[in-house]
């Protein structure tokens, strides 16, 4: 059997069984040949257990403070060229008001790892923003289990904390200072607490491989993880990783496309670093597997200032501007916006 036909008939299985072994993971990357076949097939399966629908989560960046210092972010700590802000709770709530009257069913609260913001105020806001009928995701970091419990009991949905990559010994060169172990301790208590998962990785750092990006989706299906978000990274100039490669476009919706078919029914984001890209990033990766889109419902400079890379998009629009274009470049590839709360739906 040729190569060619091995990797066909690797897109056929997959297709069918969602199950696959790390080395034939690692062809099915590294093929340049079948590409659109393989990103065919992440639609069809897209289509078949998740649907047309495509769920948005308003997006409030309400913190660019941070006490790690990741190599790769322009949030790090000692990147002292970044102007700082803290949104007061009050305008948290109102910018989450406005997402609903946008229309939005989710707000995602997005930080830093930022101590201002206490349990005390956290529960605060997840309180008031439940109140309001949205399903509530945080997106803050590692904590100890206790405090993830206070957040869930005070009635938050989701956790997005990327593993970033599987590579224990890249992840601890990349993040100083943080644990590998611990970072999966939250993931595993953030799932024992019974919230939504989300992990991911990024695509592109230097020193990750092929087989180690193989290793992060086979990460995800182990950990069942309900949402996973990928995306390239993106040299920051003001970050010492300022001088390397950076991912790309197409290996980025590869692994995208990859993880749809070994995790079938999760929910995956067309994420804005992709079109940070590629100007039409996000209507393609809604074409290779992703199901969600996470526009940005914050307002005024803040936008500007939550610069984890350069080229980030939609940095002088406005909420309502991009609830508008995100809704045109949907319905213009024949899918729908959902209506619903869009929490995984598990199937058999
Ligand atoms: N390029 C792309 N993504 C980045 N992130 C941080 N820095 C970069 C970068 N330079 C991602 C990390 C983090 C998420 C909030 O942003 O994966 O989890
Ligand atoms: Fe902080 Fe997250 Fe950026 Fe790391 S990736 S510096 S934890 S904001
Ligand atoms: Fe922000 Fe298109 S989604 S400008």
């Amino acid at each position: 059997m040729s190569a060619g036909r091995d990797i066909q008939a690797l897109i056929r299985k997959v297709e069918v069984t969602h199950a696959l072994a790390k080395d034939d993971v690692v062809a099915l990357l590294r093929d340049t040949h079948y590409v659109e076949d393989f990103f065919a097939a992440a639609d069809r399966v897209r289509r078949k257990y998740v649907g047309d629908d495509v769920h948005l989560r308003g997006l409030i960046e309400f913190s660019n403070i941070c006490k790690q210092n990741c190599l790769y972010c322009g949030l790090r700590r000692d990147n002292h060229k970044l102007k700082r802000y803290r949104l007061k709770p009050e305008t948290i709530v109102e910018f989450a008001e406005k997402a609903q009257s946008y229309g939005y069913r989710t707000v995602v609260l997005q930080s830093g790892e930022d101590e201002w913001f206490d349990v005390e105020t956290m529960t605060y806001l997840i309180k008031k923003i439940k109140e309001m009928d949205l399903a509530v995701t945080l997106s803050v970091g590692e904590k100890p289990r206790e405090v993830y419990q206070k957040y869930r009991e005070a009635g938050a949905d989701r956790y997005l904390l990327r593993i970033e990559t599987t590579d224990k010994d890249l992840y601890e060169k990349l993040d100083p200072g943080m644990s590998w172990d611990n970072r999966v301790r939250c993931l595993i208590d953030l799932k024992e607490l019974g919230f939504e998962l989300g992990t991911g990785c990024l695509v592109g750092i230097p020193g990750q491989t092929v087989e180690s990006l193989a290793d992060d989706i086979l990460f995800f299906k182990k950990l069942d993880a309900d949402m996973i978000g990928v995306g390239p990274f993106i040299p920051n100039p003001d970050t010492p990783l300022a001088a390397e490669k950076g991912g790309t476009f197409e290996q980025s919706t590869k692994v995208m496309a990859m993880t749809r078919l070994l995790l079938p029914d999760s929910n995956i984001p067309a994420t804005t670093a992709m079109e940070s890209l590629n100007p039409q990033g996000r209507v393609l990766a809604l074409q290779r597997g992703a199901n969600v889109v996470m526009p940005n419902v914050t307002e005024g400079e803040y936008r500007q200032l939550y610069q984890l890379y350069p080229g980030k998009i939609c940095i002088n629009d406005t909420p309502a501007h991009c609830r508008f274009c995100i809704t045109g470049k949907i319905l213009g590839i024949g899918r729908r916006i959902s209506e619903t709360q869009g929490f995984r739906v598990k199937q058999a």
